[in-house]
């Protein structure tokens, strides 16, 4: 199968007193999951949302929630967001002395399994665990809030992350998180990305969220057509 992209509106920009609206403007525009950002105020310097409102968006939306879990212990809280319907998980490195147990745990359930690392986390540190994970995060921003800028030194490490994958031959793929719109997306999909998370640059966008997805999608499948064509 050749390469595919997808579009990860992440609702930490969206208005949280009409979510169902919201989710359903980039749903209906092509959006391939849903993106929630989960902060613990330890992990991260900012709280958002826990298992009853993926629960609630669960039970709205048919796309697959990929779950972001921003928070300190995240083994003591991966059961609840697992009932709730998650059905791609990342935990950050940073957090987890045993990454490789919660890693098998949330496969073992049926999940697709993240290993997210910050900016200044190298790559060095998948090493182990690469084979085990479905995907990586890229942090492109230090996480902990919506609308911040994108970090360009990120695009070297997704770069270099594509070439191990590529050379080892595993069926990871690299999701990228923060300061992602239609203005760099052409970028970050050259160095290698495959899943495009983007909050502000789709819930904030003055053109609405639902053209905003349209317009990202537009710039992937332009992008795949290049590809196919050398
Ligand atoms: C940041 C979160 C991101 C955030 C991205 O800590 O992990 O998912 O929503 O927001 P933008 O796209 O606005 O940078
Ligand atoms: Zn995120």
């Amino acid at each position: 199968m050749g390469r595919t992209i997808q579009i990860a509106p992440s609702i930490l920009s969206a208005d949280f007193a009409h979510l169902a609206r919201e989710i359903e403007k980039v749903e209906s525009a092509g959006a391939d999951l849903v993106h929630l950002d989960i902060m613990d105020g330890h992990f991260v310097p900012n709280i958002t949302i826990g298992p009853p409102v993926v629960s609630s968006i669960r039970r709205f939306t048919g796309l697959p929630l990929d779950v972001h879990l921003m928070i300190e212990r995240p083994e003591q809280y991966i059961d609840g967001f697992i009932q709730a319907g998650a059905n791609w998980m990342s935990v950050h490195a940073e957090a987890d002395v045993h990454l490789e147990r919660t890693l098998h745990y949330i496969k073992d359930n049926g999940l697709r399994a993240g290993v997210a690392l910050n900016p200044a986390t190298p790559l060095g540190s998948l090493e182990e665990i690469l084979p085990l994970v479905d995907y990586v995060l890229i942090m492109t921003v230090n996480p902990g809030f919506g609308g911040q800028e994108f970090i360009p030194s990120t695009l070297k490490k997704i770069r270099r992350l594509k070439d191990s994958i590529v050379s080892s031959a595993y069926q990871v793929r690299i999701e990228v998180d923060g300061g992602v719109g239609p203005d760099n997306l052409a970028k970050v999909l050259t160095a290698g990305a495959d899943i495009i998370v983007a909050g502000s640059a789709i819930f904030s966008s003055a053109k609405g969220a639902s053209e905003a997805v349209r317009e990202m999608k537009g710039i992937a499948e332009q992008h795949l057509k290049v590809l196919e064509s050398v």
